[in-house]
């Protein structure tokens, strides 16, 4: 498997983590190394945590989805909005980047609360930024819904994926979101009919943008699962399902975004009484079927959909991407539980074969002993992180 899963490793890495005041955490600064990254401890003990501050770097919530304000460490008896930051040092064979991200209650000019990203030390406007810097990829227990959840966690869940190989996709997401909302306060507030044409010309383009990056992301993914020719996780058949990228099937990209305006200026009436947009790329769907037993994703067992996930998120971690950063981390979390010893073994070797970082919990020890001398082992409790 080493032989071609390892594109996506360059040795990028992260090399140390600061927290301050996030979550269970008062301060913590913690170093490590290339290897993979195994944090045990008890329940409660801030496992998790920890690798959802890791989280906060990427476009969009963290892997909880927690509001930013949640996110600052909650003191008994102390009310009130505080705040919290995360930095990381990302290294690679360039030298290090400085990544930070903290929140500022009442920071913004308003007296708004406020998400400050920082790249060395470098205020930047956009989140999407961060993407550019550091791939982050996860898996976490509450994934294990995803085929029950609703379309839009599945649709989160691919996007995400997508954007870490392509990170421009964030960007485009970004522009169609804002587009969307400003079209519907337009409408709001009774808007005349150059201003909406416009707005909504602005919608087609960067809907058609998502829906073809989206496209384009799902061929690197199953390309990713086919060059991955033995694997303990079953190939999963991909497709995103959605009223723009069928007109992107259908036709070029120019028609389908004419063909979107037009559907947007029919819709006018329906979106304005609704006070939101009733068709577009923020209400697709991924598709995901078992290949080897034909069947969807949403009727096969639990353990299928598990498998089938990690076949997914660990060709997320394989994508070579051009124009994407070096440096890619891989989190998982309680990924140990629900697989048996040969599945948990043959985890770790892919995991081990992408040569990337990749850091792993439970609160099991024993269940990583087959990664003894190829992982850091590290202790999680008492709001600090041991050797
Ligand atoms: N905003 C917060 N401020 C302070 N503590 C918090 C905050 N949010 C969560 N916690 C606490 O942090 C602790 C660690 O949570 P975390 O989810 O990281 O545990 P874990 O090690 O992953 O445990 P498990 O094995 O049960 O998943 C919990 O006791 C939780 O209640
Ligand atoms: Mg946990």
């Amino acid at each position: 498997m080493a032989e071609h899963a390892a594109q996506a490793g360059s040795g990028a890495m992260i090399a140390r983590v600061m927290l301050s005041e996030f979550r269970s955490y008062a301060a913590l600064d913690l170093h490590v190394d290339g290897r993979l990254v195994v944090l045990t401890g008890a329940n409660g003990a801030g496992k998790t945590n920890l690798l959802e501050a890791l989280s906060t770097m990427a476009p969009g919530r963290g892997l909880r989805g927690a509001r930013l304000s949640d996110l600052a460490r909650a003191l008994p008896g102390e009310e009130g909005a505080r705040s919290w930051s995360v930095g990381a040092t990302v290294r690679s064979g360039f030298g290090d980047t400085q990544l930070g991200v903290g929140y500022m209650p009442e920071a913004g000019d308003g007296g708004q609360a406020k998400r400050v990203v920082r790249i060395d030390g470098e205020p930047v406007s956009s989140p999407a930024a961060l993407a550019e810097r550091l791939r982050l990829v996860w898996l976490i227990p509450a994934m294990d819904r995803l085929f029950h959840d609703g379309a839009a966690e599945r649709r989160r869940f691919l996007d995400r994926l997508i954007t870490s190989s392509d990170p421009a996709h964030a960007r485009r997401w970004g522009a169609y979101e804002i587009a969307m909302r400003e079209r519907i306060s337009a409408l709001k507030n009774g808007a005349g009919g150059r201003w909406l044409d416009a707005l909504e010309r602005t919608m087609a383009e960067t809907a058609v943008a998502v829906a073809a990056s989206r496209r384009e992301g799902t061929k690197r993914l199953v390309a990713a699962m086919i060059d991955v020719k033995t694997s303990a996780f079953p190939m999963a058949d991909i497709a995103v399902a959605g009223a723009v990228e069928a007109m992107l099937e259908a036709m070029p990209a120019v028609e389908a975004e004419d063909r979107f305006a037009v559907t947007l200026a029919n819709q006018r009436a329906i979106d304005s009484e609704m006070g939101r947009t009733a068709s577009g790329p923020h209400l697709s769907d991924l598709v995901v079927r078992h290949r080897e037993k034909g069947r969807e994703a949403r009727a096969c067992s639990t353990g299928e959909q598990k498998a089938l996930l990690i076949r997914l998120v660990l060709a997320g971690a394989a994508v070579p991407a051009a124009g994407a950063p070096d440096a890619l981390v891989l989190l998982l979390d309680e990924i140990a539980a629900h697989l048996d010893e040969g599945r948990r073994r043959a985890l770790f070797d892919e995991v081990d074969a992408l040569g990337v970082q990749v850091w792993m919990t439970g609160t099991d020890r024993s269940a990583f002993s087959a990664l003894e001398g190829r992982a850091q082992f590290l202790r999680v409790g008492d709001g600090a992180v041991r050797a």
